[in-house]
C-alpha cells in the first residue's frame, strides 16, 4: 500500500510498498483511510524534535476511514462502517481510561508513564503506525472509533479526531468563568479552535497571538476575536498587562508547544541545541501574562525534560496550571452535537486537499506556512474506491 515514510528531519517521502497492516490482536480492526491530516504535532516529529522517531515510520494520528476487517473480539463495529478514529489509542479498561483520561491510557503504551498510545507518533507514544497511509491497524477497535453520523461532512469528521477536541479541551481546562479575558498563544488549527470554543464557556474577551498575518486574519473572522502579531508589538506580556488594567488575563492557553518562535535564547536552547525539551517561549508568555490566581492551560506539546519555564512566577502568582493530550472519546458526543447544531464549523479550517502521493509537498506547505495553509487533508487514492 501507499504510506508516508519518515526518512529523517525534514525528509518525508511516499512509500509505495509498505506491507498492508494485519489484525495482530482479536480486538483490532483494519481501516481503509479516506482522509488523514497533518497536524502541528507531526511537525515536531518532522523536525526531529521527538526522541525515538525511527526512519521508516508512518505518521498520522488524525484519520477517518471505512472498516475493512475486524478481529474476532470486535463487537461494536462492522465491516463497511465509516468511522472517526480518535488520535489516542486507549484500552477502555485501565484505571485512567475508567476516569475518561483516554490520552493517558496505561495499557496502550507500556513504554511511558505519562502519555498513552498515539497513532503514528514515534516509539515514545507506543510505536504504532499512523494513518497517513491507505490502511491502518486500529487496536482496541471497540473503544475509540465511532461511526460517523450520516449527515456529517467527512472534513468535519476528520477534524473530530484531534483539532476540535483539543481546542475545546484547551478552553475547558482553562476553567473559563463568565466574562473572563482569555489569551491564546498560537493561531494554528488548535489555537483557532480554542478561540472559537472559549466563547462557549462564557469568555468576555478572547485575544490571540501569532506571527503569521494570514492566520491572524483567519482567526479574527472565524472566532470573532482580537488577534495580534507578536512580532509587531513590543512584548505580548506587557501588551496583555496594558490591556487588562495591569492585571493580566484570567486564562492563558499555550497552543504552540515546543517549536515556538519569539525568543532567541529559547530557540537556541530548545530547538537548535536541544538543551531543553523545546522552546518554551509561548508557555513563558502564558505564565507571565496570567493574572494572579489565574489559569494556564497547556495543549502545546513538550517533551518530558527540563524547560526554561518561569515556574517561580507561577507559584508566586498562585496560578493553576493544567495540561494534557485531549481526551477525544470523552468529548466526541458533545462536539458532534455542536457541529450538527452549527455551533462549530470545523471544515472551514481545511485549506488544502492533497493527494497522499504528494505527501512530501504537503509537509512542506504546512510546515513552511506556504499558500496560506491552515490545515491540509491528505486523500489516498484508495479512498475513491
Ligand atoms: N494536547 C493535545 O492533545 C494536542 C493535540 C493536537 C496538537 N497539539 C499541539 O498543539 C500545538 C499547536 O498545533 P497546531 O496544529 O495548531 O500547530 P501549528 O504549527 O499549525 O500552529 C502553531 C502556531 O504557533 C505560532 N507560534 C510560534 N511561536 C509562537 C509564539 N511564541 N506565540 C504565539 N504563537 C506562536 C506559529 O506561527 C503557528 O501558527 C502543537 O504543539 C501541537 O503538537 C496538542
Ligand atoms: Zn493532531
Ligand atoms: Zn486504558
Amino acid at each position: 500500500m501507499l504510506a508516508m515514510n519518515y526518512r529523517g528531519p525534514q525528509r518525508v517521502r511516499l512509500d509505495r510498498n509498505k506491507p498492508m497492516p494485519e489484525i495482530l490482536h482479536p480486538q483490532d480492526a483494519i481501516v481503509r483511510v479516506t482522509r488523514s491530516c497533518i497536524c502541528g504535532s507531526d511537525l515536531h516529529l518532522y523536525n526531529g524534535n521527538v526522541p525515538d522517531t525511527r526512519v521508516g515510520e508512518t505518521f498520522g494520528h488524525e484519520f477517518i476511514g471505512i472498516v475493512e476487517e475486524i478481529g474476532p473480539d470486535v463487537h461494536k463495529l462492522k465491516v463497511g462502517d465509516q468511522v472517526i478514529v480518535p488520535f489516542n489509542i486507549a484500552c477502555g479498561q485501565c484505571t485512567f481510561c475508567k476516569q475518561e483520561l483516554y490520552g493517558n491510557c496505561h495499557e496502550a503504551n507500556p513504554q511511558a508513564t505519562a502519555v498513552g498510545g498515539i497513532f503514528g507518533y514515534s516509539h515514545i507514544a507506543g510505536g504504532y503506525n499512523g494513518g497517513q497511509a491507505e490502511y491502518a491497524r486500529v487496536p482496541y477497535a471497540d473503544v475509540g472509533p465511532m461511526v460517523i453520523p450520516a449527515d456529517m461532512h467527512p472534513d468535519d469528521a476528520v477534524l473530530l479526531t484531534d483539532v476540535v477536541p483539543t481546542g475545546y479541551q484547551a478552553a475547558e481546562m482553562g476553567g473559563i468563568q463568565k466574562g473572563d479575558t482569555v489569551a491564546i498563544f498560537g493561531a494554528g488549527p488548535i489555537g483557532i479552535m480554542a478561540a472559537k470554543c472559549a466563547w462557549l464557556f462564557g469568555a468576555g474577551r478572547v485575544i490571540v497571538f501569532d506571527k503569521e498575518e494570514y492566520r491572524l486574519d483567519f482567526v479574527r473572522k472565524y472566532a470573532q476575536c482580537e488577534a495580534y502579531n507578536f512580532m509587531s508589538i513590543e512584548d505580548p506580556v506587557v501588551f496583555m498587562k496594558k490591556t487588562t488594567d495591569s492585571l493580566g488575563a484570567d486564562v492563558c492557553i499555550d497552543a504552540v508547544g515546543a517549536e515556538a518562535a519569539g525568543s532567541k535564547l529559547q530557540t537556541f536552547t530548545g530547538r537548535k541545541t536541544l538543551l531543553q525539551a523545546g522552546s518554551a517561549t509561548a508557555l513563558q508568555w502564558a505564565i507571565n501574562s496570567a493574572k494572579k490566581g489565574g489559569v494556564v492551560s497547556i495543549v502545546g506539546v513538550y517533551g518530558p525534560t527540563l524547560n526554561m519555564v518561569p515556574i517561580g512566577n507561577a507559584l508566586n502568582k498562585g496560578l493553576t496550571i493544567r495540561g494534557n493530550q485531549a481526551s477525544v472519546k470523552r468529548l466526541l458526543p458533545r462536539l458532534i452535537k455542536h457541529i450538527q447544531n452549527g455551533v462549530i464549523n470545523p471544515k472551514e479550517l481545511i485549506t488544502h486537499h492533497i493527494p497522499l502521493e504528494e505527501i512530501a509537498d504537503a509537509y512542506r506547505i504546512f510546515s513552511d506556512k506556504l499558500d496560506n495553509c491552515i490545515k491540509p487533508v491528505l486523500i489516498p487514492p484508495s479512498a475513491k474506491m
